[in-house]
C-alpha cells in the first residue's frame, strides 16, 4: 500500500508515529509561509502543513499543489496547537507535518469543488460524475447503500434463501411500463425486451422447486420519470413458495425492523399497520398515504346532497362525491394568493375547481362561497370538526378526482406547515388492492399489480361477473408516503390464469404466444407461491432521509432519460444498424454541441 493509514483515521493517540497518507487535495492555505492541506479521501479529511522546517522540494510540492490533485504525504503526527483544533472534524485534533509531499497526479483545475459548500446545478453534477461522487454527502449515499444491501442480502441469506440471477435479454415481463429493447443480430425483426422485473423467471424458479429466491435484480421501465422513478433501477427481488401472504409480509418485516435497527437506531414495533387499499382511498385518496401526519379527508356527499349549492348537488347527482379536509388554524395562515394557489393546485390534479371556507370566530363561515352553503353551514362544521380558526377545504367530483386533488392539497400542505416529523420513519402495509383498473387511454381492465396475481379465494368469481369488485391477495409496503415494495401471492392454478388472461382482454391464442411457457409450466406441478420486490433505490431514500432518486444512484439518468456524462443514448454506425437490419425512420437528432 501506498499508503499506512486513511485520511479520517489519526487521533491522538497517534501523536508522534511516521504515516503516510494519500488523498485529494481538497484545500490549500498558505498561512505566512506555512502550508496547510487538507487532504480527502473516502474516509475523511486530515490537515497537512509543511512550514520552514521542512526540506526545500516539500515546501515546494506543497505550494504547488493545486485542488484535486493527488498526493502521497508522508510525516509525523503533531497535535495541533491549542486553539486551532477542529471539532467538527473526526481528525480535528491532530495534522502530518510532512517530510515528503509526492504528487501522484496533478488535475486541471475542476469544473467544480467536490469539497466547496456552493454547488452547481445538477446537469453539471451529471456530467462529471466522477467530481461529484468525490462529495463526501454522495460518498455518505453510496455507502449507506452499500449497508442496506448488505444488511437486506445477510437476511435472506440467514432464511436460507438462494440467490440465483436471471436474464437481462428476455421476452417480456409485463409491469405496466413500456420495454427497453434490444434487437436481435441473428434474427433481424426480432427483439429481445430488458426485463420489467424478473416477475415470470422467479416464478419458474418457484416450479423449479428452489422455494426460496432472492436477488438483487437490475429492471428496466421506459415510462414518465419522477423525482423516485428511474428507467433502470434495482430491486431487492424475492419468491417463496408454499406460503401465504402473511409468511411474505412477516419475511419482510424482520428486514425493516433490522435496517430501522441497523441504519437509525430505531426501535419499530412489529407487526407493522395494514391499511386496506379502500381505507388508504377514503381517508388519504392515495394508495401509499404518509402517515406521518393528519389532514385526513372527510366525506360529506350526505350533506353536499341535500343542499342549495349546485355545484355540490350536481356532482351528488351524478354519482360523485363531495369530501374535503380541515386544515387546523389554516384561516389566518392563507392569504388570497396562497388560496387561489391551492385552488390552481387542485385544478391542475383534475378538480373543476375548490371551495375555501374560514371559520369564523362566531363558528360562521366566510369565503367566496359561504353564502350559498348556507343551509349545510353547521354540518360541515361538525363533520370536519372545524374550530373558530381553521380552513375548511372542498372538492366535489367523481371519487378518483377528488382522492387526486385532495391527496394533492394534503401532501403540499403537509410539507408547507411542517406538519412532518423528517427524522420519523413510518412503515405500514396496504393490503386488499383491486385486481384491476380501468386503463385510461384504452377503456380496457388493466392488472393493477401484474397478471399473475391471485385473486383472493373469496373474490374469483367476480373475475368474469364484476371484475371491479374483485381484490387481489397483494401488499404494498410504504415507507414514509412512498411505495417501497410491492408484492402478491401468485395464480398457480393454470385455469384461474386463464381466466385472469381473459378479463383482461387477452384472448387464448396471444396468452399462448405471450407466456405459453407459463402455462406449461403451471401445468407441470406448480406449488402455491408468492413473493415481493423492494424498491432498493427508494429504501435508500426513505432510510437517507433523501428525495431525490439520482442521490443514491452513482450513475443516474436524468428525467429525460439520458446520462450527460457518457452521452448516452446515442446514435450508431450504419454498419451496426445495418447488422441489425434496422433502418432508422426518423433522422437522428444533431449532436448538441
Ligand atoms: P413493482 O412494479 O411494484 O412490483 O416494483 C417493486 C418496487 O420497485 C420500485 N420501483 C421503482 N423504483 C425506481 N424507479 C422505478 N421506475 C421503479 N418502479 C418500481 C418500487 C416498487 O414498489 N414483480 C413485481 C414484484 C412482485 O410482485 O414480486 C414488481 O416489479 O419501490
Ligand atoms: P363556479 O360556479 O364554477 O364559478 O364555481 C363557484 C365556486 O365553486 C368557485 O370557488 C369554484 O372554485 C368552486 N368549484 C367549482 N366546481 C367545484 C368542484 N367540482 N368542487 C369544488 N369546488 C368547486
Amino acid at each position: 500500500m501506498l499508503r499506512s493509514h486513511t485520511c479520517g483515521e489519526l487521533r491522538p493517540e497517534h501523536v508522534g508515529a511516521e504515516v503516510s497518507l494519500c488523498g485529494w487535495v481538497d484545500r490549500v492555505r498558505d498561512h505566512k509561509g506555512v502550508i496547510f492541506i487538507d487532504l480527502r479521501d473516502r474516509w475523511g479529511r486530515t490537515q497537512v502543513v509543511a512550514g520552514p522546517d521542512s526540506d526545500a522540494a516539500t515546501l515546494t510540492a506543497a505550494r504547488a499543489a493545486r485542488s484535486e490533485w493527488v498526493l502521497r504525504v508522508t510525516g509525523r503526527v503533531g497535535a495541533r496547537p491549542e486553539g486551532t483544533t477542529n471539532p467538527k472534524l473526526a481528525t480535528g485534533a491532530v495534522e502530518v507535518v510532512a517530510d515528503r509531499i509526492a504528487v501522484l497526479n496533478e488535475a486541471e483545475t475542476p469544473v467544480f469543488q467536490p469539497g466547496a459548500a456552493e454547488l452547481p446545478g445538477e446537469e453539471i453534477r451529471l456530467a462529471h460524475r466522477w467530481l461529484d461522487l468525490r462529495r463526501p454527502a454522495m460518498q455518505e449515499n453510496m455507502l449507506l447503500r452499500s449497508r442496506i444491501v448488505k444488511i437486506m442480502r445477510d437476511h435472506f441469506d440467514e432464511l436460507g434463501f438462494v440467490d440465483v440471477e436471471t436474464p437481462m435479454l428476455g421476452k417480456s415481463t409485463p409491469e405496466g411500463a413500456r420495454d427497453y429493447l434490444v434487437p436481435s443480430r441473428l434474427e433481424h425483426g426480432s427483439f429481445f425486451a430488458l426485463p420489467q422485473s424478473p416477475q415470470l423467471y422467479k416464478q419458474l424458479l418457484m416450479m423449479a422447486g428452489f422455494d426460496r429466491y432472492v436477488q438483487v435484480a437490475k429492471c428496466f421501465r421506459d415510462e414518465d420519470l419522477r423525482a423516485d422513478r428511474q428507467p433502470e433501477f434495482t430491486q431487492l427481488d424475492v419468491e417463496m413458495s408454499f406460503v401465504e401472504a402473511d409468511d411474505v409480509m412477516v419475511v419482510i418485516e424482520g428486514l425493516v425492523q433490522r435496517t430501522a435497527r441497523e441504519i437509525l437506531g430505531l426501535d419499530l414495533p412489529l407487526p407493522l399497520p395494514r391499511l386496506t387499499y379502500d381505507e388508504c382511498m377514503e381517508r388519504f385518496g392515495h394508495d401509499a398515504p404518509d402517515l406521518r401526519f393528519g389532514l385526513e379527508i372527510v366525506d360529506l356527499t350526505a350533506l353536499a346532497g341535500e343542499c342549495g349549492f349546485r355545484v355540490f348537488r350536481g356532482a351528488v347527482e351524478q354519482g360523485g362525491r363531495v369530501r374535503g379536509i380541515r386544515v387546523p388554524g389554516g384561516a389566518g395562515r392563507f392569504s388570497r394568493k396562497d388560496l387561489d394557489g391551492l385552488t390552481a393546485a387542485a385544478v391542475e390534479a383534475g378538480a373543476k375547481g375548490l371551495v375555501w371556507l374560514k371559520c369564523e370566530a362566531d363558528g360562521s363561515w366566510s369565503g367566496p362561497v359561504a353564502k350559498n352553503l348556507s343551509d349545510i353551514a353547521a354540518g360541515i362544521r361538525d363533520r370536519l370538526g372545524c374550530q373558530p380558526g381553521d380552513l375548511a377545504l372542498i372538492v366535489a367530483d367523481s371519487f378518483a378526482v377528488t382522492c387526486k386533488a385532495l391527496h394533492t392539497l394534503r401532501r403540499r400542505l403537509g410539507i408547507e406547515l411542517d406538519l412532518i416529523d423528517s427524522r420519523a420513519l413510518n412503515v405500514s402495509w396496504v393490503v386488499d388492492f383491486p385486481m384491476f383498473a380501468r386503463d385510461e387511454e384504452t377503456g380496457h381492465w388493466a392488472a393493477m399489480h401484474h397478471p399473475f396475481t391471485a385473486p383472493k379465494p373469496e373474490d374469483v368469481d367476480l373475475l368474469e361477473s364484476d371484475p371491479a369488485g374483485c381484490r387481489a391477495i397483494a401488499y404494498d409496503l410504504v415507507i414514509n408516503g412512498s411505495e417501497a415494495g410491492g408484492g402478491t401471492i401468485r395464480i398457480h392454478d393454470p385455469a384461474v390464469q386463464e381466466r385472469v388472461f381473459h378479463a383482461l382482454g387477452i384472448s387464448a391464442e396471444t396468452a399462448r404466444e405471450r407466456f405459453g411457457f407459463l402455462l406449461d409450466a403451471l401445468r407441470s406441478g406448480a406449488p402455491p407461491h408468492g413473493g415481493i420486490a423492494l424498491g432498493i433505490d427508494r429504501w435508500v431514500m426513505r432510510f437517507g432521509g433523501l428525495d431525490n432518486i439520482r442521490d443514491v444512484i452513482a450513475f443516474p439518468k436524468t428525467q429525460r432519460a439520458s446520462d450527460l456524462m457518457t452521452g448516452a443514448p446515442a446514435t450508431v454506425e450504419p454498419k451496426q444498424l445495418a447488422d441489425l437490419g434496422i433502418r432508422v425512420i426518423a433522422p437522428p437528432k444533431p449532436p448538441t454541441p
